[in-house]
């Protein structure tokens, strides 16, 4: 959808729909929610007296300004208490206004710039949180569907109405960047929920190159033949049950600036994952056309990034794969022999995603990179210990994970750090080979974060478990059910922190 900026004085606003911001228990109504209730004539104090409306988060109110404005419809959002507002109640305020838009099947809309001057938001930073809560509120996935009569027609623009001409620069520009980021997270969730049988590794290499195509982005597919040539025999192993090829895709934003090392981001991209041999349960099983999440966001981050024409050399690393039980497939008790040279005691096939991210992990090697970031949905249990709020992330480097972590505040993605300390080693000390795939229960997910930090030796690297935050099961504020993205707002905004301080 197209979000727009508009220079204007709030009365002479022409819409079928104007939003406004309302704060809950304020003694005074905002500026230009001011400004709307007294060409109301008072119709907003009166929703407020009536105990119709507090202005708590999450609620609306419709009115009709039945030409007491050249707006047809003032919807009234609630954000909550003053004090507490911040980009992310702004952006559950946007997604909530843009679903009761949905409701009342209209497209195109005007909102108020509701959120300036508290916690911390300037014009730019509202304007931005706005977009992305509005984009992001409004998605809806409908791409199997024939029938679409109970379907609500998609949001066309928005139009942000700014009355103060010195900051519509300002507003442009987070207007701007909140739409990037939006999209692309969009584009992510369309990948995740897509299924398995309409994205395979070959497809997911495909739209790999048309994004390539679209941004000018460097790309390289790997073939198995090539793959082998490498000696990722971890990743082939994976990739051996299945009939589909596997590939690893190399896709590079600013290619030609090897002056410059480069951020690295590797997406676990598991197509399909029935578990192998150590085949899941079939309760649930059809979640598993999501493990491919990881993959999913390194390619919306190389996405937003070469939009936002950031001035940083990025590299996204997928290696894609389907994980499935045949007489070919790798089996319980197999070794397999890693590009790094270490070997792999495999004690369930079912823990295969740090085997095929062990492989990508030794080819980020070669880039001498400044740091490198995976994402994926690598454990239950870390669903088990943060549930579906929070993603698990483990680092090698303490610098890096602190930036992660500035990072994770702005966006309003969480994240919490835990521990790979070396006495949880012993549980993935194998008899036969050098390592393990697994380390049973207790703390599955360091165990796991720990494997892969053997692998990525010689870089700044931090890992996140997604397992639990990729998909939601459902709609709350600017997350819908289904695929969520996660990961694409924190890492632009990492990566945009990164080059602002390369620049100054
Ligand atoms: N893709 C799964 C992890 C997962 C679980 C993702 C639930 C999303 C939701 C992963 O490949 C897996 O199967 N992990 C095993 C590891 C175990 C065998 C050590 C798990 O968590 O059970
Ligand atoms: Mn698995
Ligand atoms: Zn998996």
């Amino acid at each position: 959808m197209e979000i727009n900026v508009e220079l204007k004085a709030i009365r002479e606003v022409a819409s079928e729909l104007l939003v406004v911001g309302l704060f809950e228990g304020a003694a005074q109504m905002e500026g230009a929610t001011g400004v709307v209730d007294k060409a109301l004539g008072g119709a907003i104090s009166e929703l407020i007296k009536a105990s119709d409306m507090t202005g708590k988060a999450e609620q609306t109110a419709l009115l009709y300004t039945r030409g007491a404005m050249p707006a047809k419809r003032v919807l009234v959002v609630g954000l909550g208490e003053q004090g507490k507002l911040t980009p992310d109640g702004v952006r559950r305020a946007a997604a909530t206004a843009a679903k009761a838009v949905r409701k009342l099947r209209l497209t195109r809309y005007h909102s108020l710039i509701y959120g300036i001057g508290t916690g911390g938001l300037g014009p730019t930073e509202a304007a931005q949180a706005i977009a992305e809560g509005t984009i992001l509120g409004s998605y809806s996935f409908t791409r199997h569907k024939s029938d679409l009569t109970d379907v609500l027609p998609a949001l066309e623009a928005l139009t942000l109405v700014q009355a103060d001409a010195s900051a519509v620069t300002a507003v442009k520009q987070g207007a701007s960047t909140g739409k990037i980021i939006a999209d692309a997270v969009c584009f992510v969730r369309d990948l995740v929920n897509q299924p398995a049988n309409y994205l395979t590794p070959t497809m997911l290499a495909e739209t790999a190159e048309e994004v390539a195509g679209e941004l000018g982005l460097h790309v390289e597919v790997l073939e198995e033949a090539q793959m082998a040539d490498l000696g990722m025999g971890a990743l082939l192993g994976v990739a051996q049950g299945s009939e589909e090829p596997a590939k690893f895709i190399v896709l590079e934003y600013n290619a030609e600036r090897t002056d410059l090392a480069p951020y690295i981001i590797v997406g676990k991209g598991l197509t399909f994952d029935s578990g192998g041999i150590s085949i899941k349960p079939s309760e649930g099983m059809e979640a598993m056309k999501g493990d491919m999440a990881g993959a999913g966001t390194t390619l919306g981050v190389l996405q937003a990034v070469a939009t936002l024409h950031l001035p940083l050399r990025v590299v996204g690393l997928i290696p894609a794969t389907e994980n499935l039980p045949s007489g070919r497939a790798y089996k319980p008790g197999d070794v397999l022999k890693s590009m790094s040279g270490l070997t792999i005691e495999v004690i369930s096939t079912d823990a295969e995603g740090r085997l095929i991210l062990a492989d990508a992990l030794d080819y980020a090697k070669r880039y001498q990179p400044k740091a490198v970031v995976d994402l994926a949905t690598l454990t239950g249990a870390c669903v088990v210990a943060l549930g579906y709020v929070t993603t698990g992330l483990m680092s090698n480097n303490t610098e890096l994970a602190q930036a992660i972590v500035k990072a994770s505040a702005k966006s309003g993605e969480k994240v919490w750090e835990l521990p790979l300390y070396d006495e949880y080693g012993e549980q993935i000390k194998s008899d036969v080979a050098d390592v393990k795939n697994t380390g049973g229960r207790p703390a599955g997910t360091i165990t796991a974060g720990l494997f892969l930090s053997k692998f990525a030796r010689g870089f700044p690297w931090a890992h996140f478990d997604i397992a639990g935050t990729s998909s939601s099961d459902a709609d709350k504020g600017y997350v819908v059910k289904g695929a969520t993205g996660w990961g694409v707002r924190l890492l632009v905004q990492w990566l945009r922190d990164a080059a602002e301080g390369s620049a100054s």
